[in-house]
């Protein structure tokens, strides 16, 4: 039976892979692919789920865009890294993937009211669609299977010293998420750094020899480039798949159980995610924290997904 789940992103180039595995993947039923705004605005972050969606082949699954702007903070982007497009890299034509027209926290919570099973949410970008649907719709609650997020880390941050993109745009968002009280799962930097783009990984896109392998291998450059520039990183961390191939197969990413802060005042760490791994504070344990990746079967898995979007052998794939 595969596990019904929601894509909440904010495309940029790593949520684009992500959005292949998870509409590839025979182990989910994507039931939505939801928008919000941090990478780039929202207006472009949709645009670029609905040109994925269109490159990959991707149809069926709605598109629906989220909240504009964090709960509380300014909007802050990484133009930085991907580029003025979000997703620079690629040439892409008009998407021929329709906006859905609901706003994505209601297509969200008629989805989850609607479907027989509860459902996982995998949010990759801030969690301000995620933390206004659970203030405004309590009663989603039961249906919401677990929450798989790529955000946080167990050390340090990318966004500002001790904090991370997703839960720094949108501090408050991520302390009502780690807050909930539901099954969530924390894949952040200390894991997402072991899937580094590497030259044999591109290689591995390249020898598909399809157009979306193309545009994968355009990304993934363009990408590498911004995080050479920024972070002196030539080899990019692949961040937001992490999230869904946990969904995947558990096994890929091994977890501990602890309690996980969002940090709201502090001068110099707001948005830090303060991970108590060694029980210090008595605090209960709110989260699967993932600590080590599988990453031979990660490439697997996310070459695997492009290779058969594209209907191609996926070259240099396991015997
Ligand atoms: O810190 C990395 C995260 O922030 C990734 O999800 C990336 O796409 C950005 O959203
Ligand atoms: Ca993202």
């Amino acid at each position: 039976m595969a596990i019904p789940m929601i894509l909440d992103c904010d495309p940029g180039h790593d949520d684009a892979l992500a959005i292949m595995l998870a509409a590839a993947d025979p182990h989910l039923d994507l039931l939505a692919i939801t928008t919000v705004a941090g990478n780039t605005t929202l207006d472009k972050a949709t645009l670029n789920a609905r040109r994925v969606c269109t490159i990959a082949g991707v149809s069926g699954v709605p598109v629906a865009a989220g909240c504009d702007r964090p709960l509380v903070d300014e909007l802050r982007i990484a133009d930085d890294i991907h580029g003025v497009s979000g997703l620079d890299g690629p040439a892409f034509g008009e998407p021929t993937v329709p906006l859905a027209g609901e706003h994505a926290v209601e297509l969200t919570r008629r989805l989850l009211l609607d479907h027989p099973e509860p459902v996982t949410l995998v949010p990759t970008g801030p969690l301000t669609n995620v933390a206004t649907l659970l203030r405004d719709h309590p009663e989603v609650a039961p249906k919401i299977r677990e929450i798989v997020l790529m955000g946080g880390s167990t050390g340090r941050g990318n966004m500002t010293p001790y904090g991370e993109f997703n839960i720094a745009v949108d501090p408050e968002a991520a302390d009502l998420v780690f807050r909930s009280g539901l099954p969530v799962t924390m894949i952040g930097l200390n894991v997402t750094h072991q899937a580094l783009v590497t030259p044999e990984v591109v290689a591995r896109f390249r020898a598909l020899g399809t157009p979306l392998a193309e545009a994968c291998v355009a990304l993934m450059t363009f990408f590498g480039s911004a995080y050479e520039r920024v972070f002196g990183l030539p080899d990019p961390p692949l961040h937001d798949p992490i999230a869904v191939a946990r969904v995947i197969d558990p096994s890929l990413v091994a977890c501990v159980a602890a309690p996980v802060a969002v940090e709201l005042t502090g001068a110099h760490t707001r948005g830090a995610t303060v991970v108590d791994l060694h029980h210090k504070t008595g605090e209960p344990d709110n989260a699967q924290v993932a600590l080590h990746l599988d990453v031979d079967r990660f490439w697997d898995l996310v070459v695997g997904a492009v290779s058969s979007l594209s209907g191609s052998r996926a070259a240099g794939s396991p015997s």
